[in-house]
């Protein structure tokens, strides 16, 4: 398979505003032909667990203390019992130096690849940062971050939209400092299986560049739990050596603005960036990570904001499915719509407003373009499954309705 790769120079693989400021200058004042429906956000809308308010009523007087940087016990123990359950680790996560708390995986994501650069000492001006295209708009902030050079593989359909882990060179590799790649993926809900996952850690070992595994779709699946980085690692053995996942509680557990995430993995990478992040970032407040261990410890809740999820890809393949084939994807709570022969990510979604009051987001502005001038989201619409399932049907009624009559 022939591959995409692109390699950007500092900041120039930034995207000029976020994909929503440039989707608001894509609509600018032209009115919605029906009344509006948002599918843009990846924001979920679901309950916040029911106990959220009662652990941060008794969690209140906390809010006068400093947070301890590495966490308080009870959080790094919750999480450590939840990722050992989650992936059968036996005890494997270095409890004191192996969890971390972020504010919200972003936080992890942004921040990592320049610490994996101080660590690693390759002596390079600029080092290269790993991501795949389409991409999290995060991993290239990272990049920008860690002053380093960011190259770009293109995800296609037929590499699962994950990038193509035979198609790098090794001199590449070398100069590697972080490798970022998310399972299940945003924007395409593929999932990496364990074989990938084995096969990235072993070139994160011989070419020395950490892998952040962005996990914070984890729980968000339809049949199958995503087999997830650590458990690769114990597989392989080598215990967590250049593995860091990132995850959270805003797409598990609806509570995106608590802003509560963790890192766990290698503990002598971990025990390393907590020290300069005692220096550098802020803590995570002590009530929210009370709620945050109480949320990892129970699983109704996840259970349920599964089952809401799925009942709306059922409703999509019942009306997209005559039209443009199979939508469910593995993982995530988006559709990833090859629309390309309804025109451009921006044609379609243009239209898509003017005439069915849809709002979606152009899959070109998740991406950015190769060296060659090609975009692979130009093909593509993301569509955000999070609104209750009356809305999310009538918007998914008014989609079949316009890709049938616009064919
Ligand atoms: C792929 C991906 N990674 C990370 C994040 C950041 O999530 P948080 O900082 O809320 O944990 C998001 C949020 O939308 C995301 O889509």
């Amino acid at each position: 398979m022939t591959v995409s790769t692109s390699h950007y120079r500092r900041g120039a693989a930034l995207p000029v505003s976020n994909p929503f400021q440039r989707l608001a200058a894509l609509l600018g004042d032209s009115k919605p032909g029906l009344p509006p429906i948002a599918l843009t956000i990846g924001e979920p809308q679901h309950p916040i667990p029911d106990f959220t308010s009662e652990v941060l009523n008794a969690s209140m007087a906390d809010f006068r203390r400093y947070p301890p940087i590495n966490g308080t016990e009870d959080f790094r123990n919750a999480v450590a019992n939840w990722l050992d359950k989650r992936y059968g680790l036996n005890g494997m996560i270095d409890r004191e130096r192996g969890v971390l708390p972020l504010n919200g995986s972003r936080e992890g994501l942004s921040f990592g690849a320049i610490a994996a650069r101080d660590q690693l000492g390759k002596g390079l001006d600029h080092p290269a940062v790993i991501l795949p295209n389409p991409f999290y708009q995060t991993y290239a902030a990272a990049a920008h971050v860690a002053d380093a050079e960011a190259v770009l593989l293109d995800a296609t359909p037929g590499g699962n939209f994950l990038p193509d882990l035979d198609s790098l060179e090794p001199e590449l590799l070398d100069k590697t400092v972080a490798f970022y790649v998310a399972s299940p993926t945003n924007p395409e809900g593929s999932v990496a299986g364990m074989d990938y996952w084995k096969k990235l850690i072993g070139l994160a070992r011989r070419h020395e560049f950490f892998v952040f595994a962005d996990e914070c779709y984890s729980e968000i699946y339809r049949t199958t739990p995503p087999p997830g980085i650590l458990e690769a690692a114990k597989a392989l053995g080598g215990g967590f050596e250049k593995v860091i996942v990132l995850n959270s509680l805003s797409k598990r557990s609806n509570l995106a603005g608590l802003r509560c995430g963790f890192a766990a993995g290698d503990p002598d990478f971990l025990s390393k960036w907590v020290r300069f992040r005692g220096l550098a970032a802020p803590q995570v407040p002590i009530p929210a990570q009370a709620v945050a261990a109480r949320a990892y410890a129970e699983e109704d809740h996840v259970i349920e904001n599964r089952r809401l999820y799925n009942e709306k890809y059922e409703a999509a393949e019942t009306y997209l499915r005559p039209i443009l084939g199979p939508v469910t994807t593995e993982g995530g709570f988006f559709l990833w719509l090859n629309t390309g022969q309804w025109g451009s990510a921006t044609q379609v979604t243009e239209k898509l407003w003017r005439d069915a009051g849809l709002k979606v987001l152009p899959g070109s502005y998740l991406a950015s373009d190769q060296s060659d001038g090609s975009n692979p989201g130009n093909d593509y619409i993301r569509v955000g499954l999070v609104a209750p399932l009356d809305h999310t049907v009538t918007a998914l009624e008014r989609l079949a309705r316009w890709l049938g009559e616009n064919a």
